[in-house]
């Protein structure tokens, strides 16, 4: 071992890096205890599936959008969306139709989707493959999910959900409603990393 590793990150730290071994799992295919943590957070959150990712939250965005939309594919998005969901579209040249979220004058900050704004670019692009929501915005501005859901489900579009900052509003009826409400998404998806407010290390879901 190189001594300035166990130097530099500390001895205990490195007693504990293993390789990869059958016991441990693998994220890629994952058998055995991964596998079964996946489960439990699938149901956790009340998903069909929950898939851990490494990256950070941007891988599980992308995958989102890339599973969703192929090159030449339109996909519905706030002007104000993360810049992962935007470098996916520059990678596997998919077509972005953004909806302008406004600005709230007094504090200066851009604020959701509004309903008539997405059913307006549902019926512009009725060939649009997806609407992706912030949900909730960084500055915590939330759009109206369900009604965007239902309003993509009738165009036959399927809604996905950057919950980057919102892994928490599923354990209470307090917050603001998240993806991944069965009567919310049905079978489409949303990305939450477990490190923003779920308070773990580095992983998201
Ligand atoms: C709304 C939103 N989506 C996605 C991401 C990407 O998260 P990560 O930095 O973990 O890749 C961020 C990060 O700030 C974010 O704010």
């Amino acid at each position: 071992m190189n001594p300035e590793l166990p130097e530099y990150y500390g001895r205990l730290c490195m007693s504990l890096d293993v390789n990869s071994m059958k016991p441990l799992d693998n994220l890629g295919h994952p058998v055995g205890v991964i596998k079964d943590a996946q489960a439990l957070a699938a149901e956790a959150f009340g998903a069909d599936h929950a898939f851990f990712m490494v990256n950070g939250t941007t891988s599980a965005v992308q995958t989102m959008i890339w599973t969703t939309c192929g090159r030449g594919e339109k996909i519905i998005m706030p002007r104000n969306v993360h810049r992962s969901a935007i470098n996916a579209l520059v990678v596997n040249g998919a077509i972005p139709v953004y909806v302008n979220p406004g600005r709230n004058a007094r504090l200066g900050i851009p604020l959701g989707m509004g309903v008539a704004d997405v059913q307006r670019a549902i019926a512009q692009h009725p060939d649009a493959k997806a609407v992706l929501v912030n949900n909730p915005t960084y500055y915590g501005v939330c759009s109206d999910l369900e009604t965007i859901v239902s309003v993509a489900h009738a165009a036959g579009m399927k809604v996905l959900a950057d919950e980057a900052h919102g892994t928490h509003f599923y354990f209470s009826d307090r917050l603001p409603v998240s993806g991944s409400r069965r009567w919310v998404f049905a079978r489409d998806g949303a990305v939450r990393p477990l490190f923003v407010v779920g308070r773990c290390c580095r992983a998201g879901v």
